[in-house]
């Protein structure tokens, strides 16, 4: 055991925080979930022993609330995960810097359209559909009818069974609102939320939790990313993903370094890093299943297979920009107004 190590051995048993001596830090929001988020680190630290990552989980929205409350004095030097919408906003605040990973070249087109979008200020770092996931076994207890649509989630017979994420906090919730703003119509889709409200249990805070109320039979229906609904089935949990059939949206998953960070280089570093295939690899061993941006990256058989999707073809750069998601947002507080719970 060389020094370094004994010293961290004598932090452990005394339990106290431990860090390599002189260490460089690197502040880190994760906002993906938060399995991934801590596997990245450990191994990132195991591969970059200099660099201590402090992280945090926090939900798109709440992270982009944070970023901005920090303004001029940043306390966070690098933004990973979480959908694209918020951090197109933050780009277009000037919250996030300029930079062009030499990494750009392996990345997915739309990886680099939210690069090309955002001036370099954001990357797509995954991608995925939204759906839902349901509980099969409580609806067969209650002999309900397996949702297809978007138009079956008015049922009078999901009353209490349905739970999706405040948009205000969720960048689940907020691209459920924008996809279906552009699948009916502002006004339509104002009144289908206020059908759905009413079989609404639940709005929380983070955009999974609600298949994972599902998975463990708290709720019967989550409307979630269906990568998260597909996490649940794969851990065992009586769990059906669906693609809804009059067409969905989806997220370009992002990542950006923050404006005026302390630690510039080591976040770059992780930047670098957390685009390369391996790294990318990493996200189906800790039960994720987007859609990785890297070309070379695996791509699990337990992704939800994108051409069986009906997509829309999602505005991001009027839905992730700053005066629209105020509006929906505001609109949304107003009109439907969840109270977060968890
Ligand atoms: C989950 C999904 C991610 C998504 C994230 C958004 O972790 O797996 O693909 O980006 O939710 O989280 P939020 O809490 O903001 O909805």
């Amino acid at each position: 055991m060389n020094i370094k190590n004994a010293a961290i051995a004598a932090g452990a048993v005394m339990g106290m925080p431990v860090f390599a001596a002189g260490a460089a830090e690197l502040n880190l929001i994760c906002s993906a979930d938060v399995v991934i988020c801590e596997k990245l680190v450990t191994e990132f630290e195991a591969g970059h022993p200099d660099i201590n990552v402090n992280m945090v989980r926090l939900s798109s929205g709440e992270a982009y609330a944070k970023i901005r409350a920090e303004g001029r004095n940043p306390q966070t030097d690098l933004w990973w995960g979480g959908t694209g919408d918020p951090h197109l906003q933050a780009a277009h605040d000037e919250l996030t810097a300029v930079y062009e990973s030499p990494m750009l070249g392996e990345l997915q087109d739309w990886a680099v359209e939210q690069a090309d979008v955002s001036g370099h200020r954001t990357v797509g770092v995954y991608s995925g559909a939204l759906g839902w996931g349901y509980n099969t076994q409580i609806f067969e207890q209650k002999g309900l009818e397996a949702p297809a649509c978007w138009a079956d989630l008015l049922n009078e017979g999901l009353k209490g069974e349905i739970q999706i994420a405040d948009p205000n906090s969720s960048g689940t919730a907020y691209t459920t609102l924008a996809t279906l703003v552009q699948l009916m119509g502002e006004d339509e889709a104002f009144e289908y939320l206020k059908g759905l409200n009413a079989n609404v249990a639940q709005y929380t805070k983070s955009g999974s939790a609600p298949v994972k109320a599902a998975a463990r039979g708290e709720t019967g229906l989550g409307i979630v990313f269906m990568h998260d609904a597909v996490s649940q089935s794969v851990e065992g949990f009586p769990i059906a993903v669906v693609a809804p059939c009059e067409g969905t949206g989806y997220e370009v998953g992002s990542m950006s370094l923050i404006e005026g960070a302390q630690n510039p280089d080591e976040a770059k570093v992780f930047y670098d890093w957390v685009l390369t295939a391996d790294a990318q690899n990493l996200m189906p061993e800790a039960g994720s299943f987007q859609i990785p941006s890297n070309k070379s990256a695996k791509v699990s058989d337990k992704v939800p297979d994108i051409s069986q999707i009906k997509l829309i073809d999602y505005d991001f750069a009027e839905y992730g920009s700053a005066d629209r998601r105020k509006e929906l947002l505001a609109r949304w507080d107003a009109e439907i107004g969840g109270r977060a719970a968890e």
